[in-house]
């Protein structure tokens, strides 16, 4: 789908939601501090992502991207700030300046509200392919072995791989296994899903295919937060856009806003950086 008919299906969507609700907030970060020893790495980071939205975070290596990720993901804790998913707090700052996560069971329910792709893939070596996808589902949500066999063939069929569920990830190139991870992800029905670099391990053809699959996840209005160094493709995608540098968010808008006049001269020098790498000139 082309972005002018994104935008207009968008605005139907708005409209219609105006009509019964408010447009629901997925994930709010609030003035998130992390630092790896002495280093700062997140630094009064705050970001909001609502239903519907695809934000692209883009920015120079070391800037935080996939430390935000992480925090956000709840695979690394934060050292301040507060996190809600769905409105729900999955942590809080309290008065002594300590972190203070949600209970396991409340936990366990938030993080089955988003699905995570990475760049290594990172599924289990040792289960195949259809193992790799319906082990969530039946583990977390308690489906079926059944209904969550069946929700995965649909997934695995939906990525192209109908023929490769008793493979083992060893045996697919790196395009397919990161097509299982995205099958994997998507098979808990998550209300958010994070990428992050998900091509940056593949080879051009590869990526094309992973991206068209993220391109037609956007057209659904799935929510989804991606950080990448595809910024074309991001442009094409996103609603919003965020640069990073040094652990902060340094601008935030549209993709057109943030690529095309971007207000800081930091982004100005990333974006131009990129386009003579691309050229094959090296400074
Ligand atoms: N587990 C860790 N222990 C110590 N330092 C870390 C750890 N993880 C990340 N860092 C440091 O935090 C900073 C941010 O790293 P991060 O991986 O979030 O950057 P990034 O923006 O994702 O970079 P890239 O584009 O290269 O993936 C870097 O200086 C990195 O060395
Ligand atoms: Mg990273």
């Amino acid at each position: 789908m082309d972005r002018s008919n994104k935008a207009a299906k968008q605005m139907d969507r708005t409209k219609h939601v105006g009509r019964v609700k408010e447009k629901m907030m997925v994930m709010e970060i609030r003035h998130m501090q992390k630092s790896f020893g002495n280093r700062k790495v997140i630094r009064d980071l705050s970001l909001n992502v609502e239903e519907g939205q695809v934000t692209a975070v883009i920015g120079p290596s070391g800037s935080g991207k996939s430390t935000l990720l992480r925090c956000a993901a709840l695979l690394d804790p934060m050292d301040s700030g507060e996190l809600l998913y769905l409105g729900q707090h999955a942590a809080v700052t309290n008065a002594d300046g300590k972190v203070v996560y949600a209970h396991r069971k409340k936990m366990k329910e938030i993080r089955s509200s988003f699905g995570l792709v990475f760049q290594n893939f990172n599924l289990f070596p040792h289960y195949s392919v259809i193992r790799n996808i319906i082990d969530a589902p039946m583990t977390v949500q308690k489906k079926s072995r059944e209904e969550a066999y069946w929700a995965g063939r649909k997934l695995l069929s939906r990525m192209g791989l109908s023929d490769r569920e008793d493979s083992y990830p060893y045996q697919l190139s790196g395009g397919q296994q990161q097509r299982v991870s995205i099958a994997r992800a998507l098979a808990l029905n998550p209300k958010i899903l994070f990428f992050d670099e998900p091509t940056s391990a593949l080879d051009p053809e590869l990526t094309g295919e992973i991206l068209e699959i993220l391109r037609d996840l956007a057209a659904e209005h799935r929510t989804m937060v991606l950080v990448t160094h595809e910024i074309e493709f991001a442009g094409n995608v996103a609603d919003q856009m965020v640069f990073m540098d040094d652990g902060a968010i340094v601008e935030q808008g549209s993709p057109n806003e943030i690529l095309n006049h971007p207000k800081q001269e930091r982004i100005k020098t990333f974006l131009n950086s990129l386009k003579r790498r691309r050229k094959g000139i090296c400074y």
